[in-house]
């Protein structure tokens, strides 16, 4: 499942020894295993060798560029969702016709330098994007290929914040609308070319029933729109892979495939993928610090030097991550603790209520487990807290893929004006 391993009680990533990591590049810090990436990417590959798909990495997970130009360079494409993302995309020089861009609110600007920058597909999400990204191709004198993110009203079963394909949700275009578009408003989009449907129906799926359920929908849907004059030659299923956090037991890659590959025999579409965290979530850490222990009459904390701003899962969605001291005690008596960061607010918390050991004192790391997907993609500067460094294992050997950030870093957009 990923590289991170005990061994000779350190904990290890890859050949390195996190502490070692810790105790040269301080922390907080993400670390990052280069093997584990690629091996969850390889087997994505692997179980859909027979369709041969592509399979567009959704940068927003992690976009640290050295990641995702480890995943451009095994082959993969790109999922993007703003203009930042682009321009990201374009520092690593993906190829353009392997970029894929999803978002309720594209706005001009960024519509126009997706289509100068030739990107495949627009996965569009309301009539009024289709008829601007019309408009801004015309202007260009381009015609843009897009996809129709449908919302098929499936539920995913995972958490509210990150379900995306209920009617109640901002995302997609229902189906009836989709119709619409192709029996009616289509021909006065000369400027589109609408050839792929689009779902993606949450993240952090455990199973694979709901991806099942939308994707026969959105086959059906192709079809009958293809027999009354579509073209539609690709579809795009999302990602949304659950992975392990505790003790979830999501689906596997082959599970996964050997669902989808059945209902898209013999339909002659390209599949697309967009998976996040089921690449890069088990293969990052976040190293941190004890500042403090402090035992109150009712329980305990370790007081660390990482927080919300670094890992926002656990306070916003009560996410679980593991929490594993780098070097094991000896003793191991253990302890109820609250691992908390040091930022102004109860919700500061990086996990509640675990059995720790008790010996752990001031200066000894923890790794916070999983931290690969939607951790540093996710800080903030909250409490003027610098954001945190990243780090890259390969083997035996480490390098900083973001350096931390700088007092001067934090304020230099400023200006103290005159009023
Ligand atoms: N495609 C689209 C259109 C998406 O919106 C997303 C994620 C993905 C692909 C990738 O999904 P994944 O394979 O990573 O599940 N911050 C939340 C997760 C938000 C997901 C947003 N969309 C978390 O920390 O759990």
């Amino acid at each position: 499942m990923h590289d991170f391993k005990m061994k000779n009680n350190r904990l290890f990533c890859e050949q390195v020894s996190l502490d070692a990591i810790a105790r040269k590049v301080g922390s907080p810090v993400f670390v990052y295993s280069k093997k584990t990436i690629l091996d969850h990417f390889n087997k994505l590959k692997k179980a859909f060798k027979d369709i041969d798909p592509l399979i567009c990495y959704s940068m927003k997970a992690n976009s640290n560029l050295s990641i995702c130009k480890i995943l451009k360079d095994a082959g993969a494409g790109i999922d993007i969702v703003s203009g930042g993302e682009l321009y990201r995309a374009q520092a690593i020089k993906v190829q353009a016709d392997k970029i894929v861009y999803a978002s309720v609110g594209k706005t001009p600007e960024e519509i126009e330098a997706a289509i100068k920058a030739g990107i495949l597909f627009f996965n569009v999400e309301s009539v009024a994007e289709l008829k601007l990204i019309n408009a801004i191709a015309r202007s260009l004198g381009e015609k843009q290929k897009v996809a129709i993110r449908v919302n098929p009203d499936v539920a995913a079963k995972t958490h509210k914040y990150i379900t995306t394909a209920k009617k109640q949700n901002k995302f997609g275009i229902d189906v009836k609308t989709t119709k619409e578009i192709f029996f009616k408003l289509r021909k006065s989009l000369n400027n589109l070319e609408i050839c792929c449907i689009h779902l993606h129906i949450g993240s952090q799926i455990e199973h694979v029933t709901p991806f099942i359920q939308a994707l026969k929908k959105g086959v059906k849907l192709i079809e009958l729109l293809n027999k009354n004059g579509a073209n539609i030659t690709h579809i795009n299923i999302g990602g949304g892979l659950g992975i392990i956090y505790d003790k979830e037991k999501p689906q596997t890659a082959s599970d996964y495939a050997k669902a989808i590959i059945p209902i898209l025999a013999d339909k002659n579409l390209k599949l697309i993928l967009e998976p996040g965290r089921f690449i890069v979530g088990n293969a990052g850490v976040l190293l941190t610090k004890i500042i403090y222990v402090k035992d109150t009459s009712v329980k305990r904390f370790y007081i660390v030097d990482a927080a919300m701003n670094d890992l926002i899962r656990p306070s916003f969605y009560e996410a679980f991550h593991g929490v594993i001291p780098v070097i094991a005690k000896k003793k191991i008596k253990l302890k109820k603790a609250d691992i908390v960061g040091p930022i102004c607010e109860s919700g500061d918390f990086l996990a509640k209520q675990r059995l720790l050991p008790a010996s752990l004192s001031q200066d000894d790391i923890l790794a916070v487990m999983s931290a690969g997907a939607y951790g540093f993609s996710m800080s903030s500067n909250y409490n003027s807290r610098r954001r945190a460094a990243e780090v890259l294992v390969d083997g035996k050997t480490f390098e900083i893929i973001r350096k931390r950030e700088t007092y001067g870093e934090l304020i230099k957009n400023e200006i103290t004006g005159k009023l």
